[in-house]
Formats: structure tokens, C-alpha cells, sequence
């Protein structure tokens, strides 16, 4: 195997099935040592089980070298403890694989702020405390990679999943942002929109179309994700063997001279400000006024 992972440590939140179990069996068998996290909940977040200490059985009885951990991503103390345990087994932590989810699915007219709230928790803020209980082990190591669980839901939209969908964008911008600040100690964050065959999944998709999306083709490329040649602010697509990428782009639209700046000027010139031809994917949000300043200095009113 090319990538390998001996020598590092790798917490993967709720690891004890689904896509998680998969990136944990994967890191493990790349010689990691891996954290496998879950609190062992059913699928909208409710319950607890030991399914992390069966995922650690598992590596174990493979050879590999993991400990579990039932942690709530959402407790952050407890995910310090975590990141405690994890340097104290292994003395370090180099990879975080934010992966842990729940689905509280209804229309937004019929979700109450409770349901958004929990999804929002988990997702989103189960990802910044494990992120902020890494982060500074990550810089003192001067190496880190560290990925987002988003979604195509988050990317694209889904009828019946405004929180999720809500959670899993956010956590884009939490990884470019994270990638700008951790580049100089070589962290590097990305993310990746699975599809995969899982309790979360099976009756979204019908049974034939969910066989062909195994949990170790998306696990593939999370492992990727988080090797020592990992890339820095990608969010790649991937399942069913199918590997692609998103970009969050930029038009270069029109810059309107003062005095024609008004919403029937906006309306005139949709065209214009929609074409994409031109158009960029910015690294940092800097870039949106930086253009608008780049064709103002040179009298360029549209692309
Ligand atoms: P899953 O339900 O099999 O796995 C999620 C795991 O997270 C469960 O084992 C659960 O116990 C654990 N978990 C939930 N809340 C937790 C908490 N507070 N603390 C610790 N662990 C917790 O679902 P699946 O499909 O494996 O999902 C994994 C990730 O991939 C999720 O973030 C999900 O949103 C995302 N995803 C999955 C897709 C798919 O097609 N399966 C599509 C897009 C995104």
C-alpha cells in the first residue's frame, strides 16, 4: 500500500458504523492508530450503544492498534478528554476525521427550532469541538489534516433537510477558513460529500441503487483526504466509485459607474452578472472586493 499511515493517530467521530467504521478499517490498515468514536445513538441522535468498542474489536482482531471512545462530539470537554487520551496512548494526534451525524428530517414548515437546533449541535458544533479540542496539539506537531463530513444536501439543497443542509455548508466555510489559519503549521482541511450505503441512507435510495454505494469507496477518499499529501481546501464527491469535486466559484460580472447603481440597473444587467464565463474559484473571501477593485482601477465594467 502506497499510503501509509504508520507512526500517526487518527480520531474518527462516530466510527462505530457506517462511513466512519469504514475511514477507521481503512486508517488502521494503513497502520494508523485509531480513536474511534461513537456514541452508539440511533439515527436521529437518540439512545447510546458499545458500537465503538465493536469497531475497535474489529481492528484489533485484524491486527491493528485503535481505542474507543463514547463521547458525545457535542460535549466538548469530553472531546478534550478525548484528544487527552489519544496523546497519552499514542503521544499525538495527526488526523481528525469529523464524521459523526444525525438526521432530523422534515420540511422547514413542519420542523420545530428544537430538531434544527440538535441537527445544527451535532453537525456543526460536534465539528468545532473536535476541531478546537485538536487544534493547537495540530499546530505544536506543525502537522494536522483534518476533514469535514459535508453533504450534497449542504452543497445543493434537499427537500426536507434545511438544518442539516444548513450544518453541513457551514462546515465548508469553517474548513477554507481553517485552511487559511493552519496552513503555515501544515494543517490541512478539507471535505468531503459522501454517498455511501448506511442506516442513514437506506430508505432514502432504493435497494439496487444503494448496492453499488459501498461505505469503502467514500472511504477511499477521506483516507486521501487526510494523508501526508493531502490537498488544502478541497471538497471532493465521493461514492459508488465515483470521485469528483465541488467549487464554491465567483462571476466576474459587471461593475455599474455610480449613478446607475439601482435594482432596475441590477435587473438590466442580470445577464452580465450571472455569465460565467470568467469566472473564478477565490481562496479567501478577500478576493470578492478585490475584484470589484481590480475592474474599478482599470475602467473594466464587465468580463
Ligand atoms: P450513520 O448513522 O451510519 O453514522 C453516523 C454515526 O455517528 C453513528 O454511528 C452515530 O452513532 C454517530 N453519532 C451520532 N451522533 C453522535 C454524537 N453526538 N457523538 C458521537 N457520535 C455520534 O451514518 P453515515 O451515513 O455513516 O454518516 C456519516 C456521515 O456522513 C454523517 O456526517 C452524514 O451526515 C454524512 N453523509 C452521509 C451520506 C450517506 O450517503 N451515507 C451522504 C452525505 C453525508
Amino acid at each position: 500500500m502506497a499510503i501509509d499511515f504508520t507512526g500517526k493517530t487518527a480520531i474518527v467521530t462516530g466510527a462505530g458504523g457506517g462511513l466512519g467504521r469504514a475511514h477507521a478499517l481503512d486508517l488502521a490498515a494503513r497502520g494508523a492508530n485509531v480513536v474511534v468514536n461513537d456514541l452508539g445513538g440511533s439515527r436521529d441522535g437518540t439512545g447510546a450503544s458499545d458500537a465503538a468498542l465493536q469497531v475497535v474489536e474489529e481492528i484489533k482482531s485484524a491486527g491493528g492498534s485503535a481505542i474507543a471512545n463514547g463521547g458525545s462530539v457535542t460535549d466538548f470537554a469530553a472531546m478534550q478528554a478525548m484528544v487527552d487520551e489519544a496523546k497519552a496512548a499514542f503521544g499525538g494526534v495527526h488526523i481528525l476525521i469529523n464524521n459523526a451525524g444525525i438526521l432530523r428530517d422534515k420540511s422547514f414548515a413542519k420542523m420545530d427550532m428544537e430538531d434544527f437546533q440538535t441537527v445544527i449541535d451535532v453537525h456543526l458544533i460536534g465539528t468545532a469541538n473536535c476541531t478546537k479540542a485538536v487544534w493547537d496539539t495540530m499546530r505544536e506537531q506543525s502537522y494536522g489534516r483534518i476533514l469535514m463530513t459535508s453533504s450534497s444536501s449542504g452543497l445543493y439543497g434537499n427537500f426536507g433537510q434545511a438544518n442539516y443542509a444548513a450544518a453541513k455548508m457551514g462546515m465548508i466555510g469553517f474548513a477554507k477558513t481553517l485552511g487559511l489559519e493552519g496552513a503555515r503549521y501544515d494543517i490541512r482541511v478539507n471535505a468531503l460529500f459522501p454517498v455511501g450505503a448506511t442506516r442513514m441512507t437506506e430508505d432514502i435510495m432504493p435497494a439496487e441503487v444503494l448496492s453499488h454505494f459501498t461505505p469503502e469507496s467514500a472511504a477511499a477518499a477521506a483516507v486521501y483526504l487526510v494523508s501526508e499529501d493531502a490537498p488544502q481546501g478541497a471538497i471532493i464527491g465521493a461514492g459508488g466509485g465515483g470521485y469528483h469535486a465541488a467549487y464554491v466559484t465567483m462571476t466576474r460580472g459587471v461593475v455599474l459607474p455610480e449613478g446607475a447603481r439601482t435594482a432596475d440597473d441590477v435587473a438590466a444587467n442580470w445577464d452580465a452578472i450571472i455569465a460565467r464565463a470568467n469566472e473564478t474559484v477565490p481562496t479567501q473571501g478577500g478576493a470578492q472586493a478585490m475584484q470589484v477593485m481590480t475592474m474599478l482601477n482599470s475602467g473594466l465594467n464587465s468580463g
